[in-house]
């Protein structure tokens, strides 16, 4: 079907426990918007959705850390959350929460048609309970001693100390991390998704019909579905959320991912009556953008439901976004490194458009990306205001001092071909950026609408209106050629008012006030038109669009990203019990591996934990690792930490400075085998030329140990 009549376009329901960070907007609300503003410019008859997701332990968690109820922590973050995407120009046509009465009863009546369809598995399992906090316990609220390694904080579902995976059960002295008692087994029943039985038809739908999905989305589906689907729980033991619509089930809710998504149906439910429409006709076109972390639960659990429960349309596309990370490390809530949106609204007001730019610009499409305030600093100076900016602001300038603030006449007996390949520019860039965004490929669409600026500064650049205007005493008749450059500067000011608006809202509407136009001239059918702006009409003063921001600006934000970040909280700390959580859910996800349990994680946010940032593996493959053996070994003169080698590495010996002259003497280090980074460039030392670097690992008291293969082999082997 590609004759779609309607689209619904979904942005992920972000937990209410929290402000928003620049990964929210860069990883899914500033593409959907994108996206919804460019398609309501085609004149698409569409709804964008969104609201607050308030259930769930993240919920939960957050109520604990701030001391007070789940009911104020959401109504707090809610206002918060809604009040930073209206700010940002997010353009939802209903921000909607899931504790409203609709919701609840949506949510509950489409898990009661599943439950009496006889969709559900009905299971009582064993699980750990809290006496003392009456509640039953989500493995990584279990901490114990980890059978492996002897460590009295593993969790229940991993040792952070060995990397064992555990399971609740094998922890030694369990307790609970809420009230340190010790937790007791009790049964508990729950319904459970069967989601082998959509197996055949998830590969069929998705892998089979799908394949256009982009490659971060589909690759994540194919290899859950490789791997095999099991049954999920769909319930869970609390008090918080939807209550199961089933008798004798007192503290018991849905689970927050089933009724989460269907949040989506409630609110589109409150913003229309012709809701049925938009979610039950076949030529409706649902969009989910969503980060990567929210992949299965969109592409497989949710469709799965909807399959199941039957009468709905299913996503066409789920264009998810991988991560941001901050100036090369990933974003972590609780150690608070991260760029608070409404922080940002402060320091730089009324400057939404950057930002805007800058976390599409670099949108993390494919990969995981970096946001640092370097770049933000030249994303804006060298392109918003040298490219974009400069090239309106001297139209404007020029056409005030050269053709008396009027749209000046286009002469076609002087028109040259310099002229027309101008103007081609416009239809062709139009055609370059629909097809790049109907792809979702926003990066490479802003990109084309800048470039297209920068054309229009080559042209004026080549055309020299202000050198011709020179002459016009001695030719009065070159004021045509001065006319001409200027009209086609001005269409072409028109063209990127109309291009850059889904992008930079704001921008394009400080645009229609100088260019004294009506907002119905942004419908996206006016883009490639030569003859948008009459000519004789006059025109105001150039506004400058963008500012030039400061090197002051930038370390003033480097500064108070470093001095707020928190150390890593202690291990009773909810909010790094839930960094950690979050981490192993992402790494679980990654590995395609679903929680299945009824206590295993329930969320799986932006992970944090305190490694460096993610790489691919082309970032890894580029580091050349061999096994060589020590052949010598002496101090360095005046330099009490290093040791100066000789390292054999079968195919040519190599000397090596190495720091770890505190931790070895030379003796006894000759004739080990090591490992060496040998495509390192080479670097001076004391004097001393250094061809490479010994990998070693230091323990948590800062002593040094040799990595090396566990038996002796051939100098030169590889590792990788
Ligand atoms: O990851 C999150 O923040 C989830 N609250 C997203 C839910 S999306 C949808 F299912 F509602
Ligand atoms: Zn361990």
């Amino acid at each position: 079907m590609t004759d779609f009549k309607r689209y619904l376009v979904t942005a992920a329901l972000p937990y209410a426990n929290g402000p928003i960070h620049i990964g929210h907007i860069a990883g899914c609300y500033l593409p959907a918007d994108i996206y919804v503003r460019y398609q309501r410019a085609r004149k698409r008859d569409i709804k964008f959705i969104c609201g607050s997701d308030e259930h769930g332990v993240p919920i939960q968690i957050r109520a604990m850390k701030e001391g007070t109820t789940p009911q104020a922590v959401v109504d707090k973050y809610h206002k918060i959350m809604g009040d930073t995407f209206q700010q940002m120009g997010i353009s939802f046509d209903i921000y909607s929460r899931t504790s409203n009465k609709v919701h609840h009863e949506t949510a509950a009546a489409f898990f009661k048609k599943m439950y009496d369809d006889g969709l559900f598995e009905e299971k009582e399992t064993e699980q750990y309970f809290d006496e003392k906090a009456n509640t039953f316990l989500a493995d990584r609220y279990i901490v114990g001693t980890c059978p492996v390694c002897g460590n009295e904080n593993a969790y229940g579902d991993q040792c952070e100390r060995c990397g064992s995976s555990l399971s609740p059960d094998q922890l030694i002295n369990p307790r609970s991390t809420l009230s340190d008692a010790t937790p007791i087994k009790k049964a508990t029943k729950h319904w459970y998704l069967p989601l082998q039985n959509y197996e055949p038809w998830l590969r069929e739908w998705l892998l089979e019909g799908h394949k256009e999905w982009k490659n971060n989305v589909y690759g994540q589906c194919k290899s859950w579905l490789e791997n095999g689907l099991q049954p999920r729980a769909m319930t869970r033991d609390s008090n918080w959320g939807v209550k199961v619509p089933l008798p004798n089930t007192e503290g018991k809710v849905l689970y927050v991912w089933f009724d989460a998504p269907i949040g989506y149906i409630s609110a589109t439910k409150e913003l229309t009556d012709q809701w049925a429409d938009y979610w039950q006709k076949s030529d409706t076109k649902l969009v989910h953008f969503i980060g990567k972390d929210n992949i299965v639960f969109h592409c497989i659990i949710f469709p799965a439901m909807l399959k199941a429960h039957g009468n709905f349309v299913l996503p066409d596309n789920v264009p998810a976004n991988e991560f941001l990370n901050i100036e090369g490390e990933k974003v972590s809530t609780s150690r608070n490194w991260a760029v608070w949106v409404d922080q940002y609204l402060l320091d730089f007001p009324e400057q939404q458009d950057v930002l805007r730019y800058v976390l599409c610009s670099n949108a993390p499409e494919t990969k995981d990306n970096d946001f640092t305030w370097k770049d933000f600093q030249d994303k804006n100076n060298s392109e918003l205001v040298s490219i974009f900016g400069n090239f309106v602001n001297r139209t404007f300038v020029l056409m005030h001092k050269l053709c008396g603030g009027k749209v000046p006449n286009l002469h076609a007996d002087v028109a040259d071909k310099a002229d027309e390949d101008m103007i081609a520019e416009f239809e062709a860039t139009k055609t370059r950026v629909e097809n790049l965004l109907e792809q979702y490929k926003f990066r490479e669409a802003i990109f084309e609408v800048i470039d297209l600026s920068r054309k229009g500064n080559k042209y004026m650049q080549e055309k020299e209106p202000w050198i011709v205007a020179k002459s016009l005493e001695t030719n009065p008749e070159k004021q045509k050629l001065i006319d001409n450059c200027l009209h086609i500067c001005l269409q072409l000011t028109a063209n990127l008012a109309v291009l850059i608006n889904p992008f930079l809202p704001f921008t394009a509407k400080k645009m229609l006030h100088m260019m004294k136009v009506v907002d119905k001239m942004l419908d996206w059918e006016n883009a490639g038109k030569a003859k948008l702006l009459s000519v004789g009409y006059s025109l105001r003063e150039p506004q400058l669009l963008f500012r030039k921001i400061e090197k002051e600006e930038i370390e003033a934000q480097i500064e108070k990203l470093h001095a707020n970040m928190v150390k890593p909280a202690t291990t009773s700390d909810p909010a790094a019990k839930k960094a950690a959580k979050d981490a192993k859910a992402a790494a679980r996800a990654a590995e395609g591996k679903p929680a299945t349990t009824a206590t295993e994680a329930t969320d799986a946010a932006a992970p944090a934990s305190n490694t460096k940032a993610e790489i691919v593996y082309d970032d890894f493959a580029k580091i050349d690792l061999k096994v060589g053996t020590i052949l010598s070994a002496e101090k360095v003169a005046k330099a009490d930490k290093l040791l100066k080698l000789e390292v054999d590495l079968g195919f040519e010996k190599r000397t090596i400075v190495s720091g770890i002259a505190l931790h070895f003497s030379p003796e006894e280090i000759v004739g080990r085998q090591v490992v060496v980074v040998v495509n390192l460039a080479p670097r001076k030392m004391k004097g001393i030329e250094s061809n490479g670097m010994i990998l070693m690992a230091e323990d948590k008291a800062g002593k040094l140990h040799f990595v090396n293969p566990d038996t002796k082999v051939d100098e030169g082997s590889g590792v990788s």
